[in-house]
């Protein structure tokens, strides 16, 4: 790329412009943002799975509508950012086999099961409170499309978290099982949370020039820490633990000391080896089979409607 244009164009996101799809980019800045925004919108339809599981499981008509209800949003979240993603010259359907074939990646946490109808309450909770604690500084992101997906994104969110902290509530002030349950639950989704924000900052390849052009507005560790500091008392709330005994308020820093997650681990589940990697790849590739046939008859309308335009 010509130097003048790439400092013009740096100059441009220094001064807060928003860059929009038709304007000039340079190639990284374009192939950052498909690699990111692309991963986010699988990481939302992926993350359809492990929630999916319990719909016809809930326990209340009531709970089971807000739970249908919340699965649909991750449905559209999914389809705002895949086109998002378009604007930068990607169709879905390259989108889609990229994931299908393990070229691209999906939010590490979606690889660990749901066992329980407390997980229901510990996902709504923590993950989509980890989402959301990455994701608002992400409506300032340099990108138009993506910064204004991520405006309703983010108020869907924020319903998201409410129910799963409502489904805590109810399950930490219920019986010593339900209590039980709840802590069981918050054990097992506290580390995979953690691994939501990425490797620890001296490991990640991307943030120095993402952060550069505000396709990252904050680094994988100042987001993990102000995620700790917000759970802590929520969990002190419940009367649960978190199941680290390192987290200890630290008044010099202003806030929580904490226990890394297992890197080893996480690099395992991102590399394909977590406990559900295959079958949620399993349960995208059989939904994109079975749905090749209303894919070729929308085709084939569209190329129907265009000849008789011409004629
Ligand atoms: N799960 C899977 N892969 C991850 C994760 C994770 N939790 N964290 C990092 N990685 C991958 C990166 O994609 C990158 O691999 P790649 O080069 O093959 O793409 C590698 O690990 C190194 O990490 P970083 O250099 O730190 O990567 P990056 O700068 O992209 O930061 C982050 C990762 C924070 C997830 C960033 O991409 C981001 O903010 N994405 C938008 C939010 C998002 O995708 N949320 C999805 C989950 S929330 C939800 O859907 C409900």
């Amino acid at each position: 790329d010509d130097p003048a244009l790439l400092a013009a164009f740096q100059a441009r996101i220094d001064a807060g412009e928003k860059i929009e799809p038709k304007e000039w980019m340079p190639e990284g800045y374009r192939k950052t943002l498909i690699r990111q925004i692309g991963q986010h919108a699988h990481s939302e339809i992926v993350g359809q799975l492990p929630e999916g599981n319990w719909i016809t499981r809930a326990p209340t008509l009531e709970r089971k509508a807000i739970l249908l209800a919340k699965v649909q949003d991750e449905a559209g979240h999914g389809l705002y950012l895949y086109c998002a993603a378009e604007t930068l010259g990607v169709s879905r359907d390259e989108l889609t086999e990229a994931l299908l074939s393990g070229k691209m990646k999906y939010s590490s946490i979606f690889n660990y099961p749901t066992l329980t109808w407390a997980d229901m309450g510990a996902v709504g909770w923590l993950v989509d409170g980890a989402a959301i604690m990455n994701q608002v500084p992400l409506q300032r992101t340099s990108f138009g499309p993506y910064a204004r997906a991520m405006v309703r994104i983010c108020k869907e969110e924020s319903f998201h978290q409410r129910q799963g902290y409502d489904i805590m509530m109810k399950l930490a002030q219920g019986t010593p099982e339900q209590k039980a349950m709840a802590q069981d639950a918050l054990n097992r989704f506290w580390y995979p949370s953690l691994m939501m924000f990425g490797p620890s900052d001296k490991d990640s390849v991307h943030s120095a020039q993402s952060m550069a052009w505000k396709i990252k507005m904050n680094t994988n560790d100042e987001l993990r820490q102000k995620f700790v500091d917000q759970t802590v008392p929520q969990a002190e709330y419940l009367g649960l633990t978190v199941p680290d005994p390192a987290v200890k308020w630290n008044e010099e820093k202003g806030g929580y000391d904490f226990s890394e997650p297992d890197w080893a681990e996480f690099f395992e589940v991102i590399k394909g080896n977590g406990p559900c990697n295959a079958e949620r790849i399993e349960a995208r590739q059989k939904a994109w089979d079975d749905g090749a046939w209303f894919r070729d008859g929308l085709m084939a309308h569209a190329a129907k409607q265009r000849t008789a335009k011409v004629a």
